[in-house]
Order: C-alpha cells, then sequence, then structure tokens
C-alpha cells in the first residue's frame, strides 16, 4: 500500500512543503482544534494597548500577524507579557498615551496590523511615527484608510500620493467625519472607528454591504460610547471616549477551520469535528456557500464567549455541487476564496465567483495564483476580472506550485493536493505561519490510512 509523505524541508530563505498522499483509502479523522481567530487577536491587543488598566486575552493566535502587532504596541510603551502564556496579559497605556517610537513600525505581512494602527497613529497628537511593511504589504493599496483619515484632517506621506508604504504619520487631533466607504472593508471601516475613538464627537462609518464587525464588537465591550444601525449598515462613535481593559477568549478561526471543513468535504470516508469555531454572522459566508454546494456541515454547542459566537463544526465527505458565489455573501468569506476554490474542484459540474476583485490586492493577487496554481495540478479554472470559473470533476496530478509568499495560498493548495496522484512540492509554504504556525502538524495528525 502506498504510504504517506508530508514533510517540509529546508529551501534558503524558504521551506518546501512536500506532500504525497494516496488518493485512495486516505480519510480524514478526529476531533481537533484550531488556532485563535486572527482578526480577534489583532482587535484584543490593540484595544488592550490603548485601554486603561489590564487586558487578558486566552487563545491568542501565536502567528507571525498578530506578533507583529504585539510587537507594533510594544514599540510605543505597551506591556504585553509572554505571547506564548495560556493568559497573555496586556498592560494599557490608556487613550492618547503612546511614546513616540524610535524606529519604525513594521506590521510585517499584515494588512490588519497597518491599515487598524493608521487610525491610531494618525489621531494622536504630538507624535511622529513611521510605518512599513514586507514586499507584499508595501505593495497593497493604504489610500483607502489614507483618504478618510486625511479629511479627519490626519498628515501622512508615502509613494504614489501616499497611497503605499512606507509612510509617515505627524499625529494629529482630527474632527469627526461621516465616512460612506466605497467597499465592504473590515479593515477601512475599523482604522476610520479607532480615530474617531479620539475626535471630539461622533464619526459615523456607512459600508455597502456588511463586513466583519469583531472591532464594534469589541470596542463596545471596552466601553467605547459606540452605536451600529444595521439597516443603513452604519456604526457611529462618539469620542474622545476612553477604554477600560477587559477579559477576551479568543474563538477560533473559521479561516482556518474552512481548510479542513473542505478536506473533510471532498475526501471519502471523512469526518471531523473542528471544536470550538468562530461563527460570527459576519464571518459564516463560507459555511452558507458550502452548505449550498450540499456539504455535510452541522454546528453543534452553540454558545457565545466574550461577546462572539462560537460552535463545533461536524463535517462529513459528501458529494458536492457546483454553485455560485457572488453579491453580499463575498465580504463574509472574502478570506475563504482560494479554499472554496479547491472545493469547487471536486464538484459536479462549475463554480462561478463573482464580485471579489478584493482578491487581487490581497496578501497577492489571489484570482491569478489560484488560477495558475491549480492549473499547475490540472485543474481547469478560468480567470475572470472580479472571480473565477471551476469545472467540477478534475483529476488533479501532482506538480510543483509555489504559495507565492501567500498564507491562504499555501494552505489551499496543500489540501488540493491531498486528492491529487503522485507528488506536489509547494515551494514558499512557510508562509502558512502567518495565520495557522501548526497547520501541517494537524495534517498529519487527521490523515488516517
Ligand atoms: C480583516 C478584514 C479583511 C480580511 C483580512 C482581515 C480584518 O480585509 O480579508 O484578512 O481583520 O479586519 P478587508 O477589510 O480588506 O476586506
Amino acid at each position: 500500500m502506498p504510504t504517506t509523505t508530508i514533510r517540509l524541508t529546508p529551501n534558503p530563505p524558504h521551506q518546501t512543503l512536500t506532500l504525497d498522499i494516496p488518493t485512495e483509502g486516505v480519510a480524514l479523522q478526529g476531533r481537533i482544534r484550531v488556532p485563535g481567530d486572527k482578526s480577534i487577536s489583532h482587535r484584543a491587543l490593540m484595544l488592550g494597548a490603548i485601554s486603561t488598566g489590564e487586558t487578558t486575552i486566552k487563545g491568542l493566535l501565536l502567528g507571525e500577524d498578530p506578533r507583529r502587532t504585539a510587537a507594533c504596541f510594544q514599540a510605543m510603551g505597551a506591556e504585553i507579557t509572554d505571547l506564548e502564556a495560556e493568559w497573555v496579559k496586556v498592560k494599557g497605556l490608556g487613550l492618547g498615551n503612546f511614546q513616540e517610537p524610535v524606529d519604525v513600525l513594521n506590521a510585517g505581512n499584515s494588512g490588519t496590523t497597518l491599515r487598524l494602527m493608521l487610525g491610531l497613529l494618525a489621531s494622536q497628537p504630538d507624535c511622529c511615527f513611521m510605518v512599513t511593511g514586507d514586499a507584499s504589504l508595501r505593495s497593497r493599496p493604504m489610500s483607502r484608510v489614507v483618504k478618510p483619515l486625511e479629511q479627519m484632517g490626519a498628515l501622512i506621506w508615502g509613494r504614489q500620493s501616499n497611497s503605499l508604504a512606507p509612510l509617515a504619520i505627524q499625529g494629529q487631533l482630527l474632527h469627526p467625519i461621516h465616512y460612506h466607504s466605497p467597499m465592504a472593508s473590515a479593515q477601512v471601516k475599523s482604522c476610520v472607528l479607532l480615530a474617531g475613538l479620539m475626535s471630539q464627537g461622533r464619526t459615523t462609518v456607512t459600508e455597502p454591504l456588511l463586513s466583519r464587525d469583531h472591532t464594534e464588537r469589541m470596542l463596545q465591550a471596552f466601553g467605547a460610547d459606540l452605536a451600529v444601525d444595521p439597516e443603513n449598515r452604519s456604526v457611529m462613535i462618539t469620542g474622545p471616549s476612553q477604554l477600560q481593559g477587559q477579559t477576551v477568549i479568543v474563538p477560533g478561526d473559521i479561516s482556518s477551520a474552512a481548510f479542513w471543513l473542505v478536506a473533510a468535504a471532498i475526501t471519502p470516508g471523512s469526518e471531523l469535528v473542528i471544536e470550538n469555531v468562530g461563527v460570527n454572522p459576519t464571518r459564516t459566508g463560507v459555511l452558507e456557500a458550502l452548505i449550498k454546494m450540499e456539504a455535510n456541515i452541522t454546528l453543534e454547542n452553540e454558545r457565545l464567549v466574550t461577546g462572539e459566537p462560537v460552535a463545533d463544526l461536524r463535517v462529513r465527505h459528501s458529494r458536492l455541487k457546483g454553485c455560485r458565489i457572488s453579491g453580499d455573501l463575498i465580504p463574509r468569506l472574502i478570506d475563504e476564496i482560494p479554499i472554496l476554490a479547491v472545493a469547487a474542484l471536486f464538484a459536479e459540474g462549475a463554480t462561478v465567483i463573482r464580485d471579489a476583485q478584493e482578491l487581487r490586492v490581497k496578501e497577492s493577487d489571489r484570482l491569478a495564483v489560484m488560477a495558475s496554481q491549480l492549473s499547475c495540478l490540472g485543474a481547469q479554472v478560468t480567470e475572470l476580472p472580479d472571480g473565477l470559473e471551476i469545472q467540477g470533476g478534475a483529476l488533479l496530478r501532482g506538480a510543483e506550485v509555489d504559495s507565492y509568499t501567500d498564507h491562504r495560498i499555501a494552505m489551499s493548495l496543500a489540501i488540493a493536493a491531498l486528492r491529487a496522484t503522485g507528488i506536489t512540492r509547494i515551494q514558499r509554504a512557510e508562509a502558512a505561519a502567518v495565520s495557522y504556525p501548526n497547520f501541517q502538524a494537524t495534517l498529519e495528525e487527521i490523515c488516517h490510512q
């Protein structure tokens, strides 16, 4: 019987993940947990750092992205204890009390760190900040947050008309605005709300479609004067508003659970329970899309944990059907489109994903990269200006593919490789650690022959 090989090998300065998994006789079985939610982890560290008193956080994601957030706020004087501890403690500075950092703040690969932090930096009078990121982040658009901040009176400089990092910020007392965001982006919404926290009066953000609402929930829990008008997709914050440190229990990240939901759904004989997953309705688009594809997924033990809905997810293999994924579903599954494209390969008929042009400015151009890398494995995928068209019923064969240093691409390709004949080698696979440091260990744990 052919054996299973899952191996990460150095390929300086990167690493290669080799997967040689028999397509017959391997099933995914077990009860697992996924790492803490990335969005909630960033916000817990940031709000902890600007509150008075102590914030204690359990289940923090120890991925590279939240580590960058922690390091940036430590550089401005916040005391954050050992990130590996069961309960991470953040001793807050209180609003408006950042120390001017003596060096450039580096957000690494993390758009959430940079865009949310900009709202706080721009509204901190008398301090000057320099911010940057890695090659991917330095090419991603910052004008979407710089523009509303400039409307509030912020002073920000950067390449290409202040739209690309590195950025320099001269903190100012900002004035409130009503911002009609042209895009459904939680990073834009959160940036403006965090700037509004320090401004005198009411700042409102209205978005075209509802994006994830973790910032609103957490700001309310920390005592901000914040109101939500769901009918008009508007959030109002009245500043200045002092926050008080809280306890945050971070649920498992549904974006990380999505890899296992798809892996089990497409692998005959599989049944997995993924415990303790955040099921905030602004994030569960992936469940809706998979259920529309006739995946067998049930929610068990639904509960509320420090203001966020949580459940255990049970998934069993089933025959999937192609479907259309578009419109207001897109912001609620924006990070899961690469892995949904993998699910679509094993569905009956075609799957069409539209209205997802935002994917072109994520950690990589996820539409171009998924189309090209899945094609290397023998899939029939057409790249559309704002989406993908994927033909189901694929017979994949192992090949050499590349993550393009994008964590979600690396992991999506690994799940596709589960169902490919022969050996798949994923170059620059270390990218997975941005959001899922133990991805490979979990894959080995649940792969049964
Ligand atoms: C995030 C918002 C989303 C998402 C990103 C995390 C957040 O980005 O893709 O991974 O934590 O606010 P956009 O706001 O750009 O849609």
